[in-house]
């Protein structure tokens, strides 16, 4: 006899202040940042409420093919991922945002197993939680424990080990946004997090034509330039700062050597803008940038490269038919 499917609220489960936040707070990365001889902001910082509006804008730019890259990645691809990783599997899935693009997995997993449990891990507890409800509605053999926090801390707490066959994912070109160092440190802890045998999807964009890159990063519309300045906006908003936001402009430059589009925010003129809450003043120099965001690219060597450095092997990768991005699943040893 089958097993009634549970009704949605016990399905749905947001576990939070599991790992105590240990990041610096806005401001204090903001005092940090904006005093250093080389200025900078981390990218972290972009993701409030209209950020986040502004990067889903993003992704529906022309220039912007990562996000249907990835989509036509998993489309026609997911089943062979799901069955390269066997059945019956949980989901863990690191900066789940929408969740939009699981989706597709979720759905090719329960055409191969009766129940899936997923857990996804976000920063953002109404991001989690906007998207779990609306999983474990559309999905009835879907049981969702999601888990707010920062990921560094709920990989430590050992929240998600499983019992049974894991498939870990960080998708998007997340891994783009850490320095090198920090991107193989959290594939550490993530495998540290997992069993032998279980899976990683990494989510990867490729190196490529740096006039394609710079397209994708200083798109005609100007809505990437909007998703930069935000930030500013976002330190007037919450920390009283006197930004005048046309007085800088978006700036993306691609390093071909480091395989990294870095994005500044660079003063048009010589400025000193007083931020109420840090009680300070910071002055620019006319020209002077504030680096703001890295996205790394990687090559198919350099995935797997990656993937034998932090606990795991390479299996296999799936591109898009325009070979623009890559899907990665490796196994954790
Ligand atoms: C979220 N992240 C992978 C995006 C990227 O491509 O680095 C953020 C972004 N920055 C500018 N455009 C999109």
């Amino acid at each position: 006899m089958n097993t009634p499917i549970a009704k949605t609220p016990d399905r749905l489960r947001i576990v939070s202040g599991l790992a105590p936040v240990h990041a610096a707070s806005f401001a204090e990365d903001v005092r940090a940042g904006l005093c250093a001889s080389r200025k900078r902001l981390p990218s972290k910082y972009f993701y409030d409420a209209l950020g986040s509006a502004l990067f889903d804008a993003i992704t529906l730019l022309p220039e912007y093919y990562l996000t249907r890259a990835e989509t036509e990645i998993l489309r026609e691809w997911g089943w062979e991922m799901v069955r390269s990783i066997g059945n019956p599997v949980d989901f863990v899935e690191l900066g789940s945002g929408s969740a939009v693009k699981t989706r597709i997995l979720i759905e090719e997993a329960l055409r191969a197993q009766r129940r899936l449990r997923y857990s996804p891990i976000d920063i953002s507890e109404e991001a989690l939680r906007a998207s779990a409800v609306g999983l474990v509605e559309s999905y009835p053999p879907l049981e969702v424990v999601a888990y707010a926090g920062d990921y560094f801390s709920i990989l430590q707490t050992n929240a998600i080990a499983r019992p049974g066959r894991v498939l870990a994912m960080f998708m998007g070109s997340n891994i783009g946004n850490y320095e090198p160092r920090d991107g193989k440190e959290l594939l550490m802890r993530v495998a540290a997090a997992l069993k032998p045998g279980d899976g990683l999807l990494l989510g990867a964009d490729l190196k490529k034509d740096p006039a394609v890159l710079h397209a994708a990063y200083s798109d005609p519309t100007g809505v990437t330039a909007a998703f930069n300045l935000n930030v500013l906006a976002r330190i007037n908003r919450e920390l009283g700062g006197h930004f005048d936001l046309s007085g800088f402009a978006h700036i993306a430059e691609y390093d071909e050597n480091a395989g990294c589009v870095r994005s500044y925010l660079e003063a048009k003129r010589a400025v000193s803008v007083p931020i109420d809450a840090l009680d300070t003043v910071v002055r620019f120099a006319s020209g002077e940038r504030v680096h703001t965001e890295s996205s790394y690219k990687y090559s198919e060597e350099d995935i797997a490269r990656l993937a034998g450095e932090t606990g795991y092997e390479f299996i296999r990768s799936w591109n898009d038919a325009q070979g623009q991005f890559s899907v990665n699943l490796m196994q954790r040893r």
